[in-house]
């Protein structure tokens, strides 16, 4: 039975799969392509169309980003999920700190990488890009009414980090490093950020219940792991690696639970076996992603064509994949899910998924131990 109803704002989900009931997804308003900064250079693949642009998004792909965000937002309604939207913040304006200085900012997408809810509580990220810094407060609005409404939501701020050039290897900025070494550094768990300071975005992290998922990579390293550790007490957090990928930045293009018992993992990117014990103990399958549907991402786009696995669950048995993403969208069946098809391709762009454009803010269910 769910104690949720449309009329009362609660805040609370322990998991990446329980029933949805309220979401929030992000809007493509005023995008920047940030200048360039260590942490976004070394994300960027060499041959990227990305290099050397920077700037307010073209108008058009903003209003055909937002117009299937829209979309998206009125599919969900539809089915009964409440939808809340962020309210964009100026992103042209420059950022400058005791610290750095940035000329423009990134967006209120996606909203993935900033708010993790965990149980009653939303935490706002560190986040590793200086682009990013201020990147809450598209959220604020929101956040202060659900602190209104609902007495038990916990509204948390991880510290701000500081974001001096100490946070950054200097070898990962220099001119061409090549896929190869990428991979070679990724395999020896050297990232392109260091161990300055805590830093983790919210999108590293996966909620199994009473257990945490978090990617070490280029967005969250090993002191952001620890934070977390110690900000969770009675969470259990895990840390994993996936070698294959040469910029490991967010977990949910590589690792995607289903359901108890069921994740999907990038057949490039596969989860170590000696990473594996947790799973492997408590009788739960991982199996390999389906193929993307496409050979290259969209224009102008940060993420990889893995972005087909970036889905959204709206319960055990129901889950939103992007509308060309057949072959995703053909093992998801296979696998007894019932498909909900979303139109997102032209949004990708402005940072990501089905996944990544939202926000959890209320999931039916309790805190479970999966992995007893
Ligand atoms: N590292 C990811 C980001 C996905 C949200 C990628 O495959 O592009």
């Amino acid at each position: 039975m769910s104690d949720w109803s449309p009329e009362k704002t609660q805040v609370k989900s322990w998991n990446e799969w329980d029933r949805l009931r309220h979401v929030i997804v992000g809007r493509a308003d005023d995008c920047h392509i940030p200048p360039e900064e260590p942490a976004l250079d070394a994300k960027v693949p060499e041959d990227s169309d990305m290099r050397g642009q920077w700037g307010r998004r073209p108008q058009e792909t903003i209003d055909r980003a937002n117009e299937l965000l829209d979309q998206f937002a009125n599919q969900l309604k539809a089915r009964g999920i409440r939808v809340d939207r962020p309210d964009s913040i100026d992103h042209s304006k420059p950022v400058t700190t005791p610290d750095f200085h940035t000329d423009s900012q990134f967006g209120c997408m996606p909203p993935r990488d900033v708010l993790l809810t965990v149980g009653h509580e939303i935490l706002e990220a560190t986040m590793s890009y200086r682009c990013r810094w201020f990147e809450y407060l598209n959220y604020r609005p929101l956040m202060q009414r659900y602190w209104d409404e609902d007495p038990n939501f916990r509204h948390e701020a991880a510290p701000k980090p500081r974001l001096t050039d100490a946070d950054y290897h200097p070898d990962y900025l220099s001119e061409k490093i090549g896929v190869e070494k990428r991979l070679q550094w990724a395999a020896e768990k050297f990232f392109v950020t260091t161990e300055e300071e805590p830093l983790f975005d919210a999108a590293d992290v996966l909620r199994f219940g009473r257990d945490l998922v978090v990617q070490h990579g280029f967005t969250t390293n090993l002191k952001g792991i620890e934070w977390l550790r110690r900000h969770f007490p009675d969470h259990r957090v895990h840390t994993v690696n996936f070698p294959g990928d040469p910029y490991p930045i967010h977990i949910d293009a590589t690792f995607t639970p289903l359901r108890p018992g069921l994740i999907l993992n990038n057949p490039q990117r596969r989860l170590p076996e000696d990473q594996r014990g947790i799973f492997e103990k408590n009788g739960w399958e991982i199996v390999d992603a389906a193929q993307p549907a496409h050979n290259a991402p969209p224009p102008l786009c940060y993420s990889s064509t893995w972005l087909s696995m970036n889905v959204l669950v709206l319960d055990p048995k129901t889950v939103c994949v992007e509308k060309s993403e057949v072959y995703q969208a053909e093992q998801m069946d296979k696998l007894g899910m019932e498909v909900v098809e979303v139109d997102l391709r032209d949004a990708y762009a402005f940072g990501g998924g089905l996944h990544c454009c939202t926000a959890d803010v209320y999931r039916d269910g309790d805190c479970e131990d999966y992995f007893p």
